[in-house]
């Protein structure tokens, strides 16, 4: 039987570019459709750091997209250390540059943003009208950067592969002026509210959302979440009318690169069976960042892009009574400048008690997770969330606000799911300062009575957040595209 076909679009893929987990999500899914026999193979914007981490690479084919726009070469590799091809877009003027995928090096959004996913959405129509080698069935986008394609399809003579628009967050949804229907060559008429046009703007994810043959999101909580207008950041009402194809799978988590069996950027290793060796790594964390050696305070953990989304400004006026309750805090994350700020100016004051890394570093994210006690994400809103997840199976406890994929995922420690040996983390439900704090100080007394923490720890650490469930429902709506006309 032929395998089915499927062109992954997306703007980051660990690990040749990641500074979220969409670029975990795009590594990890494409291997578990491999696994259930799907030839899947990743398009991605030719950065700088994916051709240098990208191996065998080899020019395919050199295309014209635009009129003022050097020739682009499409090149191929294979992902490290696994199978899956990668097509890779070569356009130096457009991708190679010092500075991340979307923002230059002071956190600037690059000023062609629109022409480099224009052309990424460009490119990845293309494969779905057939025009290369590899002739897909599926073209599978993944928020807005890659938005336009299904746009380009719909419009398209030579529509032959139909198209998913998966939301990993409906916040970024890639707006523009209206000169950009120009500038990436959509025919005028194109910008209209029935499509393209949001608020007198380009909107890519509105397309996206309008002319996909499929729209999922992350998370079942979350697809119920954005049809209402406090989630929907304006886009409520086209999902609404879209609900029929729109469906909600969360995601999995890659129990290669996230298992405290294996991680070699551990201290220690450990599974439920040796749990103790866990305090090695506690140990070493707190050398490592300077925090006082204790056996009492619990070592709260954090990784995390410092926005608005990830509720730090629902911490920050806490933490001085955290300190004081007698806890620690370590923090990974990089982001909003003043965030940064408040954090660091916070750990001055606390040296003993709280570190704050700024940047963006693998390693240490997997050491937090594995030497943390608790670990915090008290997010406004939460697509999904794989930090949760992460922290579960390595027997950190999660403190999660009631939202998105969180809600999905972690059990709250009421008595009632104690007894019942369901409950994983930390629950609480209105986003502010008073009930988050309440959150905390409920899991720190839960921390001194270690048969429940090791019941939580155990309970979290065998749950199944693998993606062999979830990637067999994105083959369904393949399937269920596919022979939909
Ligand atoms: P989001 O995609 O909204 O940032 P997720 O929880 O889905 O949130 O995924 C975040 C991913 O990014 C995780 O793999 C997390 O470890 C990683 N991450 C976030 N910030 C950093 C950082 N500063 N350094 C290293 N990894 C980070
Ligand atoms: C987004 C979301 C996050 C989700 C990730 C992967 O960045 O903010 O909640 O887990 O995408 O889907």
């Amino acid at each position: 039987m032929n395998k089915l076909r499927v062109l992954f679009a997306t703007s980051e893929a660990y690990p040749l570019i990641k500074t979220g987990g969409l670029g975990d999500v795009c590594y990890s899914l494409p291997n578990a459709l491999r696994q259930l026999d799907v030839d899947v193979r990743l398009l991605l914007p030719g950065y700088s750091a994916v051709l240098e981490r990208l191996s065998l690479v080899e020019v395919h084919d050199s295309i014209n997209i635009y009129p003022l726009l050097e020739p682009i070469r499409l090149l191929v590799g294979i992902m490290p250390g696994e199978i899956t091809p990668v097509y890779v877009i070569d356009c130096p003027t457009l991708y190679q540059r010092d500075g991340g995928p979307y923002q230059d090096i002071t956190g600037k959004d690059w000023e062609d943003n629109a022409v480099r996913f224009g052309v990424l959405s460009k490119v990845a129509a293309l494969f779905g009208e057939h025009h290369f080698l590899f002739k897909p069935q599926i073209v599978h986008c993944n928020d807005w950067q890659t938005a336009i394609a299904p746009m380009w399809l719909a419009l398209s003579n030579r529509p032959y592969a139909k198209t998913i628009m998966s939301v990993h967050n409906m916040a970024y949804q890639g707006l523009f002026g209206p000169k950009t229907v120009e500038q990436i060559g959509l025919p005028p008429e194109s910008f209209n509210m029935f499509g393209l046009e949001f608020y007198g703007k380009v909107s890519f994810l509105k397309a996206g959302i309008y002319y996909a043959n499929q729209v999922t999101t992350v998370s079942p909580n979350y697809a119920k979440d954005i049809q209402t207008q406090a989630y929907g950041c304006g886009l409520d009402t086209l999902l609404k009318e879209r609900q029929k194809q729109l469906t909600g799978i969360i995601n999995g988590i890659d129990l290669e690169v996230w298992n405290p069996e294996k991680d070699t950027y551990l201290n220690r290793n450990y599974n439920t069976i040796n749990l103790s060796a866990k305090v090695r790594n506690t140990q070493v964390l707190r050398t490592q960042l300077n925090l006082e050696a204790s056996k009492k305070m619990p070592l709260i953990g954090m990784v995390t892009r410092l926005t608005e989304q990830k509720g730090i400004d629902l911490i920050i006026p806490i933490i001085p009574m955290l300190i004081k309750a007698g806890v620690q805090i370590a923090i990974l994350g990089s982001g909003d400048k003043t965030l940064e700020m408040h954090l660091q100016r916070l750990a001055a004051l606390y040296p003993k008690q709280m570190n704050v890394t700024i940047g963006y570093d693998e390693k240490l994210s997997h050491q937090i997770e594995a030497g943390a006690n608790i670990f915090l994400m008290p997010s406004k809103f939460e697509p999904c969330g794989l930090n949760q997840m992460y922290s579960m199976s390595y027997g950190t406890i999660p403190i999660v606000r009631h939202t998105g994929g969180l809600a999905d995922t972690v059990i709250d420690a009421t008595p009632e799911n104690i007894k019942n040996e369901l409950a994983t983390g930390f629950v609480f439900e209105r986003a502010n300062s008073n009930e988050l704090l309440y959150c905390v100080q409920r899991a720190v007394k839960m921390f001194s009575n270690k048969p429940v923490w090791k019941q939580l720890q155990i309970t979290g650490m065998t749950r199944d957040f693998s993606w062999q469930k979830s990637a067999k429902q994105y083959v369904s709506l393949y399937h269920h595209s596919i022979n939909t006309i």
